[in-house]
């Protein structure tokens, strides 16, 4: 049976990943190594909790000695690095934790994977790692930055990252692509789309804005709200990630994507619709510094080399999200008001 470390389990994919690995096989012991910051919530694991084959650990990735425990105590077979300061709008107003938890974590995590698969640690020059392991970097098509009105994302596409947080992400691309070249460490990139689906922290646009209608609040649109994203239900985001750990070749990138880009302001409509409410609620707000006009991703390599493709359509997949939200108020409830940052005090200090 292989092991994956999956880090930020607690969190929106991670979370939908874990559950994802747990109901469609039993051929993998999971740990979760999550810090449980603002963004990590067990609740959303609380339905797997206790099957035998998960385990969650608390503690920080940038900590190289609960890392380096992780290892010696355990045999890793795969790292799948979810962990990450995620939202663009926290990373404006403090850039600093997203350079310390996105680059410098992805760092601890890479070394200690180099120095626990290695067949001759000691040998600073040996690029030979016990047989089947890798470690899968699981990044944004943020990090290319902004399209116009035409063209898509490619692998090939140069890296030119506009926040803090896509900088972050980009920084952390750019050093696992030189251990898989420096020290030959089996590594992948995926860089996926916008994400939507259940257990999405309620900051993010489409969580917030299902909250804002459900609670008659108004629903705060950048700019002129015709900016473009390109979104993917997290579950498929799952298979996809789940195909290049055990399909990827060694070193390559790949770009997850389903071809489905949306203007903020249809989201917005969808959601002011689905929820029976109307347009009045919607308030043009002053807009995101540097926000990128537009997000397409090109999916070709994905679909021809390892032959995944999405099994939601938007519109599936965007009832059934709604739904969700709708049918699980406590759960919002408790994130808006706190009450889950509370029980962890308690619980971890
Ligand atoms: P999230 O913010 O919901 O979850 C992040 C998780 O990481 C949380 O559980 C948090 O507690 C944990 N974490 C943060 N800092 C940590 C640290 N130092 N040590 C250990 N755990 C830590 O994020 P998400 O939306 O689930 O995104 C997960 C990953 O996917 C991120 O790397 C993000 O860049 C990437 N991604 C997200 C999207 C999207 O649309 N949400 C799309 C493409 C890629
Ligand atoms: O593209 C992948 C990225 O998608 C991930 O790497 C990030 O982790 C994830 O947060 C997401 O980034 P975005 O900035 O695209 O997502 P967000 O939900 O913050 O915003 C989506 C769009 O909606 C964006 O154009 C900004 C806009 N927006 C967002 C919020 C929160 C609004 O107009 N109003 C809002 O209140």
């Amino acid at each position: 049976m292989k092991t994956i470390l999956v880090t930020g389990g607690a969190g929106f994919i991670g979370s939908n990943f874990i559950r994802y690995i747990l109901t469609s096989s039993d051929e993998f012991n999971i740990i979760n190594l999550d810090a449980l910051t603002y963004a990590g919530n067990l609740r959303n694991l609380c339905d797997v909790e206790s099957n035998p084959l998960y385990r969650f650990i608390h503690g920080d990735i940038r900590d190289k000695d609960t890392v380096d425990r992780i290892f010696c105590e355990n045999e890793i077979d795969y790292v799948i690095n979810f962990a990450a300061e995620s939202h663009v709008d926290r990373s404006i107003t403090n850039p600093e934790i997203f350079l310390s938890t996105n680059i410098l974590g992805t760092g601890v995590l890479l070394d200690a994977a180099k120095r626990h698969w290695s067949l001759s640690p000691d040998n600073k020059y040996c690029r030979e790692y016990r047989d089947g392991v890798k470690f899968l970097q699981v990044s944004t098509d943020e990090v290319y930055g902004a399209l116009g009105k035409e063209g898509f994302f490619k692998e090939t596409t140069p890296l030119s990252p506009n926040s803090p947080y896509s900088a972050s992400k980009a920084s952390a691309d750019m050093l696992v692509r030189s251990y898989g070249e420096t020290f030959a460490l089996p590594v992948n990139i995926t860089r996926c789309s916008n994400n939507y689906g259940p257990y999405q922290f309620p900051e993010k646009l489409i969580p917030l804005m299902i909250n804002n209608c459900v609670n008659e609040k108004p629903l705060p649109v950048y700019g002129d709200g015709l900016q473009i994203r390109d979104w993917l239900h997290v579950s498929d985001h799952c298979s996809a990630i789940m195909t290049v750990l055990l399909k990827g070749r060694a070193s390559e990138v790949y770009n997850i994507g389903g071809n489905n880009e949306k203007a903020n302001i249809e989201i917005v409509r969808l959601i002011l619709d689905a929820t029976g409410k109307d347009e009045s609620l919607i308030s043009y707000v002053k807009d995101r510094p540097g926000h990128d006009r537009r997000y397409a991703i090109d999916n070709t390599k994905i679909t021809t080399e390892l032959g995944w493709s999405p099994s939601y359509t938007f519109e599936n997949g965007i009832r059934e999200t709604i739904r969700w939200y709708l049918d699980n108020p406590d759960w919002v409830k408790e994130i808006v008001s706190g009450d889950y940052m509370n029980y962890y005090e308690k619980m971890y200090g």
